[in-house]
């Protein structure tokens, strides 16, 4: 999709100033007495090349070497500003910053990076970026709103997990009025259905004459959850949009728009995910 000159240049002063938030965090280590030591296996990732965990076989299978020598011990460690690295006799001479991209998705997309149907993913709107992204956990073809890419694999295993009670919010458009005893009858259900997590909450966003829109929270994602509590109690969902995922909303984006995260967002998402490192009241 073709985005309008007008916030295409937006998104991509957004986007610049997240690159150059990132990228000074990566490429200039401050003073010089920082050590940018980390794990082979997140270098090869943070350079693009592959995911961790594949890195992790290329290593086993000896395929990356340091300064010279093949390493095949999984924990090795190197300082990509010092260290020559190399995969198949080939350096690295470049890490990707980690980038954060907020998406309207629209319906009709899979938000997967590839699809062995061929259908359209959300990965063909963000086109014009040219890191390597994934999106943070699913929404249906037919489900529309927030979703979050990244290349930070870190930061998004986090926010998928049960573990950090991140919340999701949804409208859901469904067929019929549903009364108050159903709404807590699919409380019930949603909470026997994650017993150790945080109880959903189901109300009532507004009425029509044959159908109702209901505002749903979930503090974990599984598979067609809304839709299967909606269903469950004979309620069968007519639209679905996610209004919200981990604090962030597409308020003021048409469909299909994306833009960078700013830095203060990105914070705070690695703040839900226990990842920020500043001390405590800063
Ligand atoms: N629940 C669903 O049923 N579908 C989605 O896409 C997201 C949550």
């Amino acid at each position: 999709m073709n985005l309008p000159g007008r916030v295409n240049l937006l998104t991509r002063y957004a986007y610049l100033a997240t690159l150059r938030g990132t990228e000074s965090d990566v490429l200039n280590p401050g003073s010089g007495e920082e050590s940018m030591r980390m794990r082979l296996q997140r270098i090869l990732a943070r350079a693009g090349l592959t995911s961790r965990r594949e890195g992790e076989a290329w290593i086993q299978d000896g395929r990356v070497s340091v300064n010279g020598k093949v390493v095949t011990a999984l924990g090795t460690q190197a300082d990509p500003t010092v260290d020559r690295i190399a995969v198949d006799g080939k350096m690295i001479n470049r890490l990707e910053p980690n980038v954060y991209f907020l998406l309207n998705k629209p319906t009709g997309y899979v938000s997967t990076c590839e699809d062995d149907l061929g259908r359209r993913t959300v990965l063909d709107l963000l086109r014009p970026i040219k890191y390597r992204l994934f999106p943070v956990g699913r929404l249906d073809w037919n489900t529309e709103g927030v979703l979050l890419l990244t290349n930070d694999g870190e930061l998004a295993q986090r926010l998928l997990h049960p573990r950090f009670h991140i919340r999701r919010i949804y409208l859901a458009k469904v067929d019929g009025l549903p009364t108050s005893d159903t709404l807590a009858m699919m409380t019930r259900q949603g909470e026997a259905s994650h017993p150790r997590g945080r109880r959903p909450s189901v109300r009532i966003h507004k009425v029509g004459e044959r159908h109702a829109w209901l505002e749903i929270h979930l503090w974990e994602g599984q598979h067609h959850q809304v839709r299967r509590m909606c269903e469950a109690v004979g309620h069968p969902v007519k639209r679905l949009r996610r209004v919200q995922f981990a604090g962030l909303e597409t308020m003021g984006m048409p469909p299909g728009y994306y833009r960078a995260l700013a830095p203060a967002e990105v914070q705070a998402l690695k703040r839900l995910a226990r990842l920020d490192s500043s001390p405590k009241g800063a």
